[in-house]
C-alpha cells in the first residue's frame, strides 16, 4: 500500500475534501497529493501536499503527473447539475475534457494504474424507471451534466475495453455531509436544510414537498468509493459506473426528521428551475449489482444521518465558524 500514490482532482469539492482525508488515513499524508483549481479553507491543506491544478491545463496536469508519479487518480472536478444549467457550454467542455486528459494519462502508460471517476443518478432521464432504477435501462439524460457523466460512463467503458485503463465508477445519489458547503447540485437542498435548521430555524426549499430523490451519508459515499476502488479487478463486473443507493426521501420528509430534534424549525416551499431537473431523475436506486459484486451495504438512514449531522453542524458552529 505505501508504495501507492494518489492523486486527487477537484480535492475541495463536497466530496474531495472528506476523501482525501480518508485517503491520508489508508495511504499516510505525504502520498495523497490534493490539487483544485484554487484553495478553499479546508483542513486538507495542512495535512499533506497541494497543487494548484485546473484539469484543463493539461501540460499543469503532465508537470504534476512527472513530480508525483501517482498510481491512482482520484478524478473529481466537475460542474454540478444546477450549475451546469447556467454555463451548459462550459459544463459539458470541463466534465469532458477534464475526464479526457485524465483518461489520456493514463493511456498513455504514465504512473496511473487505477482511476476513479464519479458519476451520478443524472445519468437517468424521465424514461428511467422512478423507483427500483435498474442498473441497465433507459438512460435519455435531460441536463448537460447528466448527458455529460452518460457519456463519461460510455468513455471510461470504452478506455477500459480498448486500452486496459483500469477505470473505477459509482453513480452517486445526493451526497450529504457537513464538512464543506453544498457544491451547486440539485439535490443539495438536503445539506442546506440542516444548516438553516440549526442557523435560523427555517428553510425556503427550492423542491416540492414531495419529491423524493436518492441519497446517501457522506461516510457511506467514501466507504462506497474506497470499496469500489480496492476491491479485485475480477470483482468489478460493471465498467460504466455502478449504481449505488443508501436511502431516498423527499424534502417533507426530511423536515419531519430535523423537527423531531428542532421542534421550532418551519419550512416553505417555492420551487425554481431545479424542481425540474429534480422530476428527470430517479427516486429508488436497485444497487444489487453493487452489492453483489463487491458486498455494497449502507450503514446510514435518514434517521442515524440527521443525528450526525446536527450533532457535528452544531459543533462546527460552537467552534465558531
Ligand atoms: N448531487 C448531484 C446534483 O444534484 C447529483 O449527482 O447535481
Amino acid at each position: 500500500m505505501t508504495n501507492e500514490k494518489v492523486l486527487v482532482i477537484g480535492s475541495c469539492g463536497q466530496l474531495g475534501t472528506e476523501l482525501v482525508e480518508s485517503l491520508r488515513g489508508i495511504y499516510g499524508e505525504s502520498h495523497v497529493i490534493s490539487t483544485d483549481i484554487r484553495k478553499n479553507d479546508s483542513v486538507i491543506f495542512e495535512t499533506g501536499p497541494f497543487e494548484t491544478l485546473d484539469i484543463l491545463d493539461e501540460s499543469k496536469f503532465k508537470e504534476i503527473l512527472q513530480k508525483y508519479k501517482p498510481t491512482q487518480v482520484y478524478h473529481l472536478a466537475a460542474l454540478l447539475s444546477a450549475t451546469a444549467e447556467k454555463n451548459p457550454e462550459f459544463g459539458w467542455k470541463l466534465n469532458m475534457d477534464g475526464l479526457f486528459n485524465v483518461l489520456n494519462a493514463a493511456k498513455e502508460g504514465q504512473s496511473i494504474k487505477r482511476v476513479y471517476w464519479p458519476s451520478s443518478i443524472a445519468a437517468f432521464g424521465p424514461n428511467t424507471p422512478r423507483i427500483d432504477t435498474p442498473q441497465y435501462g433507459a438512460m435519455d439524460p435531460t441536463t448537460v451534466y447528466g448527458i455529460s457523466k452518460y457519456a463519461g460512463e460510455l468513455y471510461i467503458q470504452y478506455y477500459y475495453n480498448r486500452w486496459g485503463v483500469d477505470t473505477r465508477s459509482l453513480r452517486y445519489p445526493g451526497l450529504i455531509g457537513y464538512k464543506s458547503e453544498p457544491g451547486g447540485g440539485t439535490t443539495d437542498y438536503a445539506v442546506s436544510i440542516y444548516h438553516d435548521a440549526l442557523k435560523t430555524q427555517h428553510h425556503n426549499c427550492f423542491l416540492e414537498k414531495d419529491t423524493v430523490l436518492p441519497m446517501l451519508y457522506m461516510p457511506d459515499a467514501i466507504k462506497a468509493t474506497l470499496e469500489v476502488m480496492h476491491a479485485e479487478a475480477s470483482k468489478i463486473k460493471m465498467r460504466m459506473s455502478y449504481n449505488l443507493a443508501g436511502m431516498s426521501f423527499s424534502p417533507e420528509e426530511i423536515y419531519n426528521e430535523i423537527k423531531t430534534h428542532i421542534p421550532d424549525f418551519t419550512i416553505e416551499y417555492n420551487s425554481d428551475y431545479r424542481q425540474q431537473i429534480a422530476n428527470s431523475w430517479p427516486a429508488v436506486i436497485d444497487d444489487s449489482n453493487a452489492r453483489e459484486d463487491w458486498g455494497w451495504i449502507p450503514d446510514f438512514n435518514l434517521e442515524d444521518m440527521t443525528t450526525d449531522m446536527l450533532l457535528n453542524i452544531r459543533q462546527l458552529y460552537s467552534l465558531g465558524s
